[in-house]
């Protein structure tokens, strides 16, 4: 099966739409990071990635009065559930194997435990990667979701993570392969 590569997904209307509203200089960072962590961790960095890039593609803008509104946005946000459901349908639209898309709501459900009564949430080490990147991102203030970034760097910094998963994935595979 062809991977779907992470350029398909930002070039997708869906991603631009719903990624950029959230900030797509801080959803491309976050790739960057869960693929680190997911090396060091001998955690799928594809899948890694993805969850990293998509994870606040869920986030609906809470406005009072034509102002944001972080009162009206703790109380009632749901970005993560949200979140895992958009990130999900886009993946199977595009192909994604069904097993994966899976694995990447699952770690977008859990990136954040803020909307949750309970936060005991005990993470396997995909779900654990998406959070830590979410953190290592994260401004006071949340102005990590405004940061500014241009199509023309996003695009290119989308692909080089495509070539660095591509690069990781094969030299995985021929330290896999029994020596002749
Ligand atoms: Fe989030
Ligand atoms: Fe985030």
């Amino acid at each position: 099966m062809k991977r779907v590569t992470l350029t398909e997904i930002y070039r997708h209307p869906i991603a631009q739409k719903y990624v950029k509203r959230a900030g797509m200089a801080h959803a491309i960072s976050v790739a960057y990071h869960a693929f680190n962590f997911a090396a060091e961790r001998g955690v799928n960095p594809d899948l890694a990635v993805k969850a990293g890039f998509l994870h606040d593609i869920g986030h609906y803008t809470w406005y009072r009065n034509g102002q944001w509104d972080y009162n009206l946005y703790k109380e009632n946000d749901i970005h993560a559930i949200k979140g895992a459901e958009r990130a999900h349908k886009l993946l199977i639209r595009l192909d994604e194997n069904p097993v994966s898309a899976k694995e990447i709501a699952l770690a977008i459900l859990l990136h954040t435990d803020s909307y949750l009564p309970d936060r005991g949430i005990r993470r396997e080490p995909l779900q654990e990667v998406v959070a830590l990147a979410d953190e290592a991102d994260e401004e006071p203030g949340g102005t990590h979701h405004y940061r500014f970034i241009s199509e023309e760097k996003a695009l290119h910094m989308i692909k080089k993570l495509d070539e660095k998963i591509e690069e990781h994935t094969l030299s995985q595979d021929n330290e896999n392969q029994p020596a002749s």
